[in-house]
Order: C-alpha cells, then sequence, then structure tokens
C-alpha cells in the first residue's frame, strides 16, 4: 500500500461517525493519515478492533516497537502526536513496564473506593445546579458545558489532586490544547510542550511544599520512596498528566453527550423519566455511539499481525477505533448509528479492553449517573437553545462531544 492511497482523517473530528462509515466501507483495517500525515492502519469494525487491542502482539511502546519513533523529530508536523505516545505513563507502556506505573494509580479508583467519593460529587452537583439556574433566570440561553458538564469532573478531579485553586485554569488549558489535533503545526506542538513542562512541575513543587490528602502527595512519597517502586521524576509528571486529563475531559463529554442525546430524542427522555429507561442505560449508549474518546493515537505491531487478509508490518502504528466499533452495523445492525437507550447494548469498549481498561470507569460512571438525573429533574423543561445542526464538534479527532450546548432552562 502506498502512501498515496492512505485516507486522511479529518483533524477537526467534524463528523466522526460518517467519517467511520466511509473508511468500514474501505474495508476492515484502512491505511490512513493522522493530522501532520503520521501513517497508521485504523481497523474499522468492533471485531477486529476487539481482536487487535486484545492480541499480545500489539504494543503501546513506541519507543520500543514503532519503526517511525526514531524520525518523529524529522517531520516538523508530527510533533502534536508526542503529547498522546511521547508520555512516559501506563497509556504508553508494554509489559512489565505497564503493569507497575498501572497498579500505582488502579487501588485508587475501584469500585469502591469511587463510592466514597459520591457525597463530594452529589454536593458539587447541586451548587452548579444553583448557579445555572441563576444563570438562566432571565431566560437567556446558558451553555450547560460550561456551567455545568465541565466544572463537575474537573473540580473532583482537582481535589482528588490536590490542584489549587490558582493551577486549575491553567490545567484544564493544557487538556484542551492536547485533545485540539486540529493544528499539526510545530508551534502548537511546542506550545503544548511548555505548557505541560510549566503546568505539572508548578503542581509537583507545590505539593513538595504543601503536602496534603490527595493524590499528586502519594505518587511524590512514591518517587521518593528509594526502595519502593521507584517511579521517576517523568512517570511522576506524565502520570500526573494522565490521569488528570482523562479524569475530566471524557467524563465532561460524557456528560455532554448524553444532555444532547436526550434533547434531541424527547421521546427517549420521556421514557427515561417514566423509569422505562435506566440512566445505566443512557450512559452505556452515549458512549457507544459518541464515545468520549473517539479514537485513541497508538498501538504498534511488535511483529507482522495479519487480519481480516490485511497484514500490518510489524513496526506499523495502530489507531484505537472506539467510535468505529461503537457503530459497526455487522455487531450492532443496520440502526448501529443511531442513539437508542433502550436497545441494552451494553458491551461497547468505550473505556477499552483487555490490560490498558479505563481504571477511571466506575468514577465517571458515578459522575454521570449523578450528574444527568439531577440536572434533568431540576429543570424539567431543558431545551437546546439552537438546532441540533449549530452543534459544533470539539476540535479533535480523539475527543468526541461539543465545544458549547446552549440551553433554555424552561420554566
Ligand atoms: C467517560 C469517561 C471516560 C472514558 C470514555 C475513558 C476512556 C478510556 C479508554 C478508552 C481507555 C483505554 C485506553 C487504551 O486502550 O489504550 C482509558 C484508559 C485510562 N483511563 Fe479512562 N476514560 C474515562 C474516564 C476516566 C477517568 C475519570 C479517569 C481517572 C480518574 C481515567 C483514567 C484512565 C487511565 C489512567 C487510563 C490508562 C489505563 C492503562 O493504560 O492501563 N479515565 N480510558
Amino acid at each position: 500500500m502506498t502512501m498515496t492511497s492512505r485516507v486522511a482523517l479529518d483533524p477537526f473530528g467534524a463528523d466522526i461517525t460518517a467519517e467511520y462509515a466511509r473508511l468500514r466501507a474501505l474495508g476492515p483495517i484502512v491505511p490512513v493519515e493522522l493530522p501532520g500525515g503520521i501513517p497508521a492502519w485504523a481497523p474499522t469494525g468492533y471485531d477486529t478492533l476487539k481482536g487487535l487491542i486484545l492480541d499480545p502482539r500489539v504494543s503501546k511502546d513506541p519507543r520500543k516497537h514503532w519503526s517511525l519513533w526514531p524520525e518523529i523529530g524529522e517531520h516538523p508536523s508530527w510533533g502534536w502526536i508526542m503529547g498522546w505516545v511521547g508520555v512516559v505513563n501506563m497509556l504508553s507502556t508494554y509489559g512489565p513496564d505497564h503493569t507497575r506505573l498501572r497498579k500505582l494509580v488502579a487501588p485508587s479508583f475501584t469500585a469502591r473506593r469511587t463510592e466514597l467519593m459520591r457525597t463530594r460529587v452529589e454536593e458539587i452537583t447541586a451548587e452548579l445546579l444553583e448557579q445555572l439556574a441563576v444563570a438562566g433566570e432571565s431566560g437567556e440561553p446558558v451553555d450547560v458545558r460550561a456551567g455545568f458538564a465541565q466544572p463537575l469532573p474537573m473540580r473532583l478531579i482537582c481535589e482528588l489532586f490536590g490542584v489549587p485553586e490558582d493551577m486549575r485554569e491553567d490545567t484544564g488549558r493544557m487538556i484542551a490544547a492536547i485533545m485540539d489535533t486540529s493544528d499539526p503545526s510545530p508551534e502548537h506542538a511546542a506550545s503544548v510542550q511548555q505548557q505541560i513542562g510549566t503546568v505539572l512541575p508548578a503542581l509537583i513543587a507545590y505539593k513538595s511544599a504543601h503536602p496534603g490528602d490527595d493524590m499528586t502527595t502519594e505518587l511524590i512519597k512514591v518517587r521518593d520512596d528509594e526502595d519502593g517502586d521507584r517511579l521517576s521524576d517523568e512517570e511522576l509528571l506524565y502520570t500526573l498528566l494522565l490521569v488528570i486529563g482523562a479524569g475530566f475531559e471524557t467524563t465532561v463529554n460524557l456528560i455532554g453527550n448524553a444532555v444532547v442525546a436526550l434533547l434531541t430524542h424527547p421521546e427517549q427522555l420521556a421514557a427515561v423519566r417514566a423509569g422505562e429507561i435506566s440512566w445505566d442505560g443512557v450512559i452505556d449508549e452515549v458512549l457507544r455511539v459518541h464515545p468520549s474518546i473517539a479514537s485513541l493515537p497508538l498501538r504498534f505491531a511488535v511483529s507482522d499481525i495479519t487480519v481480516d487478509g490485511v497484514t500490518i508490518p510489524a513496526g506499523d502504528a495502530i489507531l484505537t477505533t472506539y467510535a468505529g466499533a461503537g457503530t459497526d452495523p455487522a455487531h450492532y445492525g443496520e440502526s448501529a448509528e443511531s442513539f437508542d437507550a433502550g436497545r441494552g447494548a451494553d458491551d461497547h469498549m468505550a473505556f477499552g479492553i483487555g490490560v490498558h481498561r479505563c481504571i477511571g470507569a466506575p468514577l465517571a460512571r458515578m459522575e454521570a449517573g449523578t450528574a444527568l438525573p439531577a440536572l434533568f429533574e431540576r429543570f424539567p423543561g431543558l431545551e437546546l437553545a439552537v438546532t441540533p445542526e449549530e452543534l459544533r464538534q470539539v476540535p479533535s479527532f480523539i475527543a468526541y462531544g461539543w465545544q458549547e450546548i446552549p440551553v433554555r432552562l424552561g420554566g
């Protein structure tokens, strides 16, 4: 396959579902180009993706298994990928390195530990709903993303990690910049690296001087523990980046996508209100059709892998294509692209599967499962203040969510 026959992915992710339908028509695994021209293979169906994620010949460590790793620096427009694969944490490691880095953080996010955060989530939810009510008192539209979907997970994760108030805005800006794949310029990549190199060292320095009952303090202790698991400076920084980043942007979009899905499917909202469809059903269906992580860069073939008649050569990159899998008609039937909260499809892979499956899934589910019923109960007349066509997707082929969600709160 030559470079010219690669399909360039839309760096803005303007219509991710339609893009996957087009790719699927080309075959089970399609050669694509990520922004800036980075070559990768995109599995387009559920079974193909699942098989690849679970295949032990597929790695997440670019340093060991990506043939193009040594030449990234030679391509000025490839620098943006470093925010995803250049990080040294559990997301981009393989085998024992991955196990070691994951076990430092995973125990803090078990279903049992997550349950302990429920009261705090309820408190923040109640506070934000009051603020939203005040903002919408005049009947003017309010942005339910900026006023609700975003601050809830942001506040929670910042409290968990002891991020002080005055560092939260910079933290949010850094995560949004990493998610924004619309600009593969070296300047954008440099700005992202500059933010990572400023915001996180500032947090580590602050928590070293002001230790508290938070996870940053815990991780700093591991770094400094001479006999223990030995987190290097680099691993500490990138583990914080991963968990703080993954801990909020994804959940923001889960809540936002659910609000839009319900407001554009009033008959399903009525069924939810009537108790005929569960909130868990809504959350799973949103994750299936509009997974907060639509596609994740990157995985790598450790040896030649032949799947569905296509050979991915050793050293090639593979995109993890959750949005393609979630809307695959071969798995979910002809209506795969439609939102149907009553369909009971809870086998989506939006939280990943296998050894890299999301450690924050119970937390994200709990946050959305608290926020959504509270929002719709508080504002029974909630409605979109724009047409669905006017909503704009965040500029990313990775993140799947709406930039703004203007609503009227109703009487
Ligand atoms: C709707 C919300 C969320 C979605 C859709 C989501 C999605 C994902 C996905 C797809 C993966 C697998 C990546 C892979 O296969 O390589 C993953 C991994 C991960 N997620 Fe989440 N996530 C969410 C929320 C969270 C939260 C709240 C946290 C933390 C508090 C979190 C922390 C992580 C971490 C640390 C990993 C890496 C696990 C590993 O590589 O071993 N995520 N997430």
